[in-house]
């Protein structure tokens, strides 16, 4: 985009950093949300989008974000869990059967209460994007049954959730951030971790894995999200082109999630050195029961209906 057009006051510049690979549904989601604007405001909104957490790592971001030195951000929910503990439902082991449940979640009741939530922390919720299923790797043994998850080390995302899923099965988990988790698993200093087909694949975690479970036990998806106050400084006009661009974009980016992971888990089958396993429909049913106890400790631990409501239905 040529922006000689536009002077430096005209311009509206918009920080997305993002700790994911270009390659992921994260990466070309913001790649397209930036060509877009770009084009709609003549120039006027640029789009600087940060991916492999080039600018910070995925703490930061949300620190960062509130202090105004980036604009918007997409985080993995665990992420917000310190500020907003309710956004740990997401992480509840076999919430949601498919992307579709996902979906009418955050466009249902739900996600407007944990958007109220986010507003009045501060934030403005734009969307909730998706990647997908988390599956499990390792490098010490094939996981078929939680009991084998036992004394095993796993890298996790922050969420007081994932901790107790890990704990009831037996094992320890250690929170790192992403950008350390290849060199985590790499020195040994966790044995394995949970992640989506396309970070597996795109951050090449198999490298220092020999085993992965199939085994789509959790959910990960995003908070598209900027602060309250950078978004009611904005133009009428603007809001609603950044809005409509977000919705558009939000649809092409869960249906280009669910096709990746389709996609990307052929490509992880033709690794060599990993090998997989695949939980049958019998057996996902075996480990939600296992893990399911962590829906009741979660609710007892928010004081809020309309999650707690919605949790009693799973
Ligand atoms: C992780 O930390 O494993 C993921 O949340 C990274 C991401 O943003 O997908």
């Amino acid at each position: 985009m040529d922006y000689d057009q536009v002077s430096d006051q005209e311009r509206l510049i918009i920080r997305f950093p993002y700790v994911t690979g270009e390659n992921t549904p994260k990466g070309l989601a913001a790649k397209k949300f930036k060509e877009l604007i770009e084009k709609r405001s003549n120039g006027k909104i640029e789009v600087q989008v940060f991916p492999n957490s080039s600018l910070y790592s995925d703490y930061k971001e949300i620190e960062q974000l509130q202090k105004g030195n980036v604009q918007m951000i997409a985080p993995h929910t665990a992420k917000f869990s310190e500020i907003l503990p309710e956004a740990q439902l997401l992480d509840l082991p076999y919430l949601f059967n498919n992307h579709e449940e996902v979906d009418e979640l955050a466009e249902g009741p739900v996600g407007a209460e944990i958007s109220r939530l986010l507003e009045k922390k501060g934030f403005k919720l734009l969307a909730v994007w998706n990647n997908g299923f988390k599956q499990l790797t390792n490098n010490q043994k094939p996981i078929q049954t939680p009991e084998d998850l036992f004394g095993l080390v796993f890298r996790i995302a922050h969420s007081e959730v994932i901790k107790e899923q890990f704990e009831l099965a037996g094992a320890k988990s250690i929170v790192l951030p992403f950008d350390e988790l290849y060199r985590a698993l790499e020195a040994g200093k966790v044995q394995g971790e949970e992640n989506t087909v396309s970070n597996i694949n795109n951050k090449r975690l198999y490298t220092h894995q020999e085993y992965m479970t199939k085994s789509d036990h959790g959910y990960l998806g995003y908070f598209v999200i900027t602060t309250n106050q950078f978004w009611s400084s904005l133009p009428k006009d603007t809001k609603t082109m950044l809005e409509e661009t977000i919705d558009e974009v939000t649809e092409w980016e869960r249906q280009t999630a669910a096709k990746m992971e389709e996609e990307q888990y052929l490509q992880l089958k033709q690794q060599e050195d990993l090998s997989i396993y695949e939980l049958s429909p019998k057996e996902k049913t075996e480990w939600r029961n296992t893990f399911h106890s962590t829906y009741q400790w979660f609710t007892n631990k928010i004081d809020n209906k309309v999650i707690e409501e919605y949790v009693k239905t799973k």
